[in-house]
């Protein structure tokens, strides 16, 4: 499937045959592919949590409006992110660059980042935005659908899967075989609607 096959055809999709598994091969490859999604300065932000464990699934169900994707989709991933990759060892995000461009853009990281709650909290929802469109638009290309989500209780499951202090949830993806076609979209607005030519007024 091309890319704007996929582009057309991807929908929030609900229902999913539970047992359908997903070769390791191909979710090893729905990965590979989707690492690579671009990040500010490289950072690689993204920390993906796949919830393998039935009963996990069923817990995170019961936070997440008893919504059946959570249990039934062969893929289930917490996309989350780390605020502090930006000083956790940025060398590895430059090893292939020059070393006069990482001496530069190194002290270029850690200020844009240092001190700024705001701008690291924004960067990893950016990424994991990005990333989770490069998933669906994947898994749609794989012959897969998917659901994002973001209807659950973000404290609830990050207890559920041990978030650490210092990353957040962005939100789920459900990626599996569906069962039922997604819900009659529910409109879309027109390029004019959304298109701002220069500034707003
Ligand atoms: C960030 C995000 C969170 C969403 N959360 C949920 C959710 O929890 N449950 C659900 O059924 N759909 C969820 N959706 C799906 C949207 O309702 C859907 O994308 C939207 O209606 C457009 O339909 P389409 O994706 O089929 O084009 C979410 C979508 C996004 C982008």
């Amino acid at each position: 499937m091309d890319l704007y096959d996929a582009l057309e055809g991807r929908r929030a999709v609900k229902h999913y045959d539970p047992s359908y598994v997903m070769p390791d091969a191909e979710i090893k490859e729905l990965l590979r592919l989707a690492l690579l999604s671009p990040t500010s300065f490289n950072t690689q932000n993204w920390r993906l949590v796949a919830i393998h464990d039935p009963k996990l699934r069923r817990e995170i169900r019961a936070v997440a409006w008893d919504q059946s994707q959570v249990t039934d989709a062969s893929l289930l991933l917490v996309l989350c992110g780390d605020l502090n990759a930006w000083r956790k060892e940025p060398h590895r995000y430059l090893k292939n660059s020059p070393p006069e461009f990482q001496e530069f853009i190194i002290p270029a990281i850690d200020a844009y980042y240092r001190d700024k709650e705001q701008v690291q909290r924004d960067e990893v929802m950016r990424s994991c935005g990005i990333i989770a469109q490069t998933l669906m638009l994947t898994a749609k290309a794989m012959g897969y659908d998917s659901c994002p989500m973001v209807g659950f209780d973000f404290s609830a499951l990050g207890k559920l899967i041990n978030l650490p202090d210092d990353h957040v949830v962005s939100m789920m993806i459900a990626i599996g075989k569906a069962t039922a076609p997604a819900n009659p979209h529910g409109g879309r607005l027109t390029v004019d609607d959304i298109l701002v030519i220069d500034r707003f007024k």
